[in-house]
């Protein structure tokens, strides 16, 4: 039987195994497309302690971290959020990105969100692959990056 993905917003409970994924982030060099905020030991600590209107996630398997997820943007007021993912480099390929999509979608319309936004390297072709066939269109390069923008 497959083992159950679970999500949980990310709390004190969760900054040992943040900080392990942030450290495996770093190491293996995957925050080259993506880097919201640095991926360390300060940062992992500040989203275990995080109370604000933005959302932070982590996607689980058997409590270990597949995935890490924000929407944000509310905490300085705009109404549409921005939203960001990670997949563990070691379970790439086996649909839980596109899970991950799907539930941050869910989360942003329950808050009242009727759009996502959110900005993608024109090099990273699995991420943009993934973003249109869940509906996001693309605007003109601006600053190295593609905006995307997806309706709930
Ligand atoms: C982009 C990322 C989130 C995809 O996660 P994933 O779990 O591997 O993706 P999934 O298995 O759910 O794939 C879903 C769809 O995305 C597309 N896709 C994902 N990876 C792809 C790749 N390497 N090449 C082409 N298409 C890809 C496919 O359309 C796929 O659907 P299909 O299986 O029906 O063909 C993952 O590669 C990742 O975390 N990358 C590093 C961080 C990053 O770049 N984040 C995005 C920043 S904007």
């Amino acid at each position: 039987m497959p083992k159950k993905i679970q999500y949980c917003l990310i709390d004190i409970t969760w900054i040992d195994k943040l900080i392990c994924f942030f450290e495996m982030i770093k190491s293996k060099k995957e925050d080259k497309y993506f880097h919201p905020h640095p991926f360390d030991k300060l940062k992992a600590e500040e989203l275990g302690h995080y109370k604000g209107n933005d959302f932070y996630f982590v996607q689980t398997r058997e409590r270990q971290i597949c995935g890490y997820g924000m929407l944000r943007g509310w905490d300085e007021g705009f109404p549409i959020p921005s939203l960001g993912i990670m997949i563990h480099p070691d379970h790439r390929g086996e649909g839980l990105g596109e899970q991950f999509l799907d539930f941050l979608h869910e989360q942003a319309g329950q808050k009242g969100a009727k759009q996502i936004r959110l900005k993608v390297y024109p090099e990273n072709k699995g991420a943009i692959a993934l973003y249109k066939k869940k509906g996001y269109v693309f605007l003109d390069v601006k600053e190295g990056q593609l905006p995307g923008y997806a309706k709930l």
